[in-house]
Formats: structure tokens, sequence, C-alpha cells
């Protein structure tokens, strides 16, 4: 199975993570407000980059599972223990071709869907391994509007 362009990135984008950048303190708090109460759902986290929302569902009383096709990527989010249990999957988005149907109550997908060329496969593999009237929530945005604060100032 192929990786993505993120195995590359990897250090450089978990550092960003981890450093909490204005995008990440922005979703987090509002991602998890809009799908409310998930104590005990089994929630899935498509393309789960270093982990940071499949942590932040274990810690909201999910069983929560990351997949992401990045080895690099998964190597930094298992090496982070929270001390809630997470499992974590290398699986493409576009198929999940390793997990069953039906699995999960609810699935995310966190800034990836722009890197991805195949939607429709993302949706249709979401659709396909969440539960009938589970729920999917998606937030992309354009690495344009992550501006850094310099650009604010005219520089
Ligand atoms: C910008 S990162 C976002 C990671 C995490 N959701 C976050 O918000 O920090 C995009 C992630 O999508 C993953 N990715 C890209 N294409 C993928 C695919 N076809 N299947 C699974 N993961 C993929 C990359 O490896 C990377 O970890």
């Amino acid at each position: 199975m192929p990786g993505t362009v993120y195995d590359q990135h990897a250090e450089w984008y978990t550092d960003v993570v981890q450093r909490r950048g204005l995008l990440h303190l922005q979703i987090i708090p509002r991602i998890m407000a809009f799908i409310g109460d998930i104590a005990d759902q089994s929630v899935i986290d498509i393309c789960c980059g270093e982990g940071i929302f499949t942590r932040e569902l274990a810690a909201h009383g999910a069983r929560a599972t990351g997949v992401d096709l990045s080895k690099r990527m998964l190597g930094f989010a298992e090496s982070q223990n929270t001390g809630t249990p997470v499992t974590y999957v290398h699986d493409d988005a576009r198929v999940l071709s390793r997990l069953p149907d039906s699995d999960f109550d609810g699935a995310i997908c966190v800034m990836a869907l722009m890197d991805i060329d195949d939607i429709s496969g993302v949706f249709r593999a979401a659709s396909r391994v969440t539960r009938h009237s589970g729920w999917f929530v998606v937030v992309v945005t354009h690495p344009c509007f992550d501006i850094s604060p310099r650009c604010h100032r005219g520089h």
C-alpha cells in the first residue's frame, strides 16, 4: 500500500499540530460541540494524521479508531500515549479495505479531503463503514486561508 506525501513531512506536521496552531485551536472545540455526546459511540477518524482528533474523540468517551495511509504519521500517533486506548489502522481512506461494514456509529475527516483525488471514494467508504443512520462530519479548508500573523500585518 503506497503512502502519502505526509510520509515526507510527518515530523513537521506533527510539530505544527502539537504547537496547537490557530487552525486546530479553532477546529477542536467547534467539531466536538457539533458532534455532541459521543460517549460509548464507536467513531472513526479518517485521515487521522498524528491523531489529535482520535485522542480527542477518546477523551470524550468514544471508542476511537484512527486511519491514515501514512505509516510515519501513524508512528507519531501511536507514540502518544494518552492513557485512553485508541486503535490505529493503516488504510486508504478511499476504500477503507481493512474495516468491516457498519462498524462505526460515526466518522470524522478533518483537514484531509483537499489532499485526496477521489473524494467520492472517501464518502462511499465512510458510508459503508458507518451504520445505517450514522453520521459523518468533514472539516476542510484551503491552506491559503491558514494565514500567518505576518500576513495580517501586511508583510
Ligand atoms: C493535513 S493532515 C490532517 C491530519 C489530521 N486529521 C489533523 O487534522 O491534524 C492530512 C492527513 O491525510 C492523510 N491522507 C492523505 N491521503 C490519504 C488517504 N488516501 N487515505 C488515508 N489517509 C490519507 C495524510 O497522510 C495526512 O496524515
